[in-house]
């Protein structure tokens, strides 16, 4: 039972190897040196200059000097601890990932969550979007989930990130907002980028506002691919599904939480796994044969919609728990480097646009926020499997490879790494036929930003509702530019005039002349979505 603390997962293992107890030991420099005396540096005379030579002096405070690292563009603040996850049933027809195919199979995690806008230290109960990544430490090798606690996201090409993270962040002449989404540019982006819509409905919602990091659900957002042995192929989305159920908090619990406890959410985890009552998380799948691609009246590759639960059921195949809290939070938690081109056999990437960006983003930024290209042995970052390849040197190498070759097909050595075929475990990507003109374009079928937001409104209760009322009110009363409080109520009519007459009572806004909801002209499919009640609490 991977539960039991004396059961040790093999990554709590080869983590132990990298731990040091500095318990009743002697003082030493880095070399090893033992030190007699640690309060004061080396002078002449009682009250005279400190020396050149006073090397302990020199490396303690040299060390101290460069003791922090850039923090993550986004997702800054943030909070992981390590479990394990298991399979409740094999998943071997629709994929050849080994942690999916045999319910024996106890794979260790790290799980990650944080808010996205905030810096390191900003507070924890902010309105804001929550990650959700999680780190399989499989046979095969790292599998990373990097997922959300919200099911969609804000736009649909990577291409528009970094505009949309400069919008969402403080504004650059000032830095101003800290951590807050109520200000000018983001909701100047929102009336420009109307694809914004549906994940502006649930960050305004009290999905953006969780009670706990225990009672939060996750999701991959992409569309992804299982692939089996055979070759083939299902869509596939990510959901975790929180043992307690899903919670938040009301506005003015988190307004007074930010003030007497900002680390509200870290707090909460750490006593929780502290006093044996370890979080759960069920892992579940909704997934579409190859052949069905076509057949749903939004498309399955765009990053702004979700799949109808009540249309495509999510299957529950497993459970995570995390069981141990971090022996030091910046060797774990602020060290990891989550990715989601981290994929072992048997799952593979769409041509889901948002998705594709982010494979390169990942790498991109942990090469300058880790400092080089060999972070991957940071020991919270080795995978579990063997590595073994022909990369070399860089800065802060850890491994020393032996011999004079590294490099492949060599005549000398003999014996270097050699590829793996698929039928033996190799990653070999998904054989999908592609064919298209190179252009700088967005299928129609990504065109429709309104019906889900609709669909999103229509699941609410009245509490709820007016909890969302109050969202807008909150965030655009802190908008300054009165026409952009005007561009956001005449956009929010597009998803509901109610919605749109009362975010703009009180606002000195114009309220819509315009009547119904997006949804009544949608298709017959739409209509029976616009009857799903979305699974909110
Ligand atoms: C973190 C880029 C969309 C979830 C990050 C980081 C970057 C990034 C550069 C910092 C990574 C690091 O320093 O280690 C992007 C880009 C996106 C995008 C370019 C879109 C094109 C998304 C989406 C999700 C997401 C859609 C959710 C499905 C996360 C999470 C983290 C993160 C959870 C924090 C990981 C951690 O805890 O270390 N993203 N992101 N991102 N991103 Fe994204």
């Amino acid at each position: 039972n991977a539960n039991n603390s004396q059961n040790k997962t093999s990554k709590d293992q080869q983590l132990e190897q990298f731990t040091v107890d500095n318990d009743g030991k002697n003082l030493t420099t880095n070399q090893g040196l033992n030190v007699s005396e640690d309060e004061h540096s080396l002078k002449v005379g009682e009250r005279g200059p400190t020396l050149m030579e006073d090397f302990h002096f020199r490396e303690k405070m040299t060390h101290f000097d460069h003791e922090r690292i850039p923090e993550r563009i986004v997702h800054a603040r943030g909070f992981g601890a390590h479990g394990y996850f298991e399979l409740y049933e094999s998943m071997k027809a629709y994929t050849k990932a080994k942690f999916l195919e045999d319910p024996s199979v106890v794979t260790p995690v790290f799980v990650r969550f944080s808010t996205v806008a905030g810096s390191r230290g900003s507070a924890d109960t902010v309105r804001d979007v929550r990650g959700f990544a999680t780190k399989f430490y499989t046979e095969e090798g790292n599998y990373d989930l990097v997922g959300n606690n919200m099911p969609v996201f804000f736009i649909q090409d990577a291409m528009k990130f970094p505009d949309f993270i400069h919008a969402v962040k403080p504004e650059p002449h000032n830095e101003i907002p800290q951590a807050q989404t109520a200000h000018d540019t983001l909701w100047d982006f929102v009336v420009n980028n109307t694809e914004s819509a549906h994940m502006i409905m649930w960050a305004m919602s009290d999905r953006s506002l969780p009670r706990s990091f225990r009672m939060m659900e996750g999701f991959g957002v992409h569309t992804f691919r299982f692939v089996n042995e055979e070759g083939r192929a299902h869509f596939v989305k990510f959901h975790w599904k929180p043992v307690l159920g899903t919670h938040s908090l009301v506005w003015d619990e988190t307004q007074k939480l930010a003030g007497k406890d900002p680390d509200f959410n870290r707090r909460d985890l750490w006593d929780a796994i502290e006093s044996g009552n370890y979080p759960e998380f069920e892992f579940g799948v909704q997934m579409i044969p190859e052949e069905d691609e076509f057949s749903f009246d939004f498309d399955i590759l765009d990053p702004t919609k979700i799949w109808p639960e009540e249309i495509i059921p999510v299957k529950i195949i497993g459970k995570m728990t995390l069981n141990r809290n971090t022996e030091n939070f910046f060797a774990e938690t602020e060290q990891i480097a989550f990715h989601p081109g981290h994929v072992v056999p048997g799952i593979d990437f769409t041509n889901d646009p948002l998705l594709q960006g982010r494979l390169f983003s990942y790498t991109d930024t942990q090469l300058s926020r880790l400092g080089g290209p060999n972070f991957h042995e940071i020991p919270i970052n080795r995978p579990v499997a063997p590595v073994h390849n022909n990369q070399r040197d860089g800065m802060h190498r850890m491994t020393i490879n032996k011999g004079p070759v590294s490099y492949h097909k060599n005549g000398i050595a003999g014996n270097t790494p050699r590829p793996v075929p698929p039928e033996q475990g190799g990653y070999e990507h998904y054989t999908e036929k592609v064919e298209g003109r190179k252009i700088r374009a967005r299928s129609d079928s990504f065109k429709d930003h309104y019906s889900q937001a609709a669909l999103f409104w229509n699941s609410m209760s009245e509490v709820e509702k007016q909890h969302i009322v109050s969202a807008f009110h909150f965030e655009l009363g802190k908008v300054q530019r009165k026409e952009i409080r005007q561009q956001v109520v005449d956009m929010f009519a597009n998803v509901d005039s109610d919605l749109a007459t009362r975010i703009s009572d009180g606002l000195g806004t114009i309220p819509p002349q315009t009547h119904g909801s997006a949804s009544s002209e949608s298709s017959p499919a739409l209509s029976m979505m616009n009857t799903v009640k979305l699974p909110l609490t």
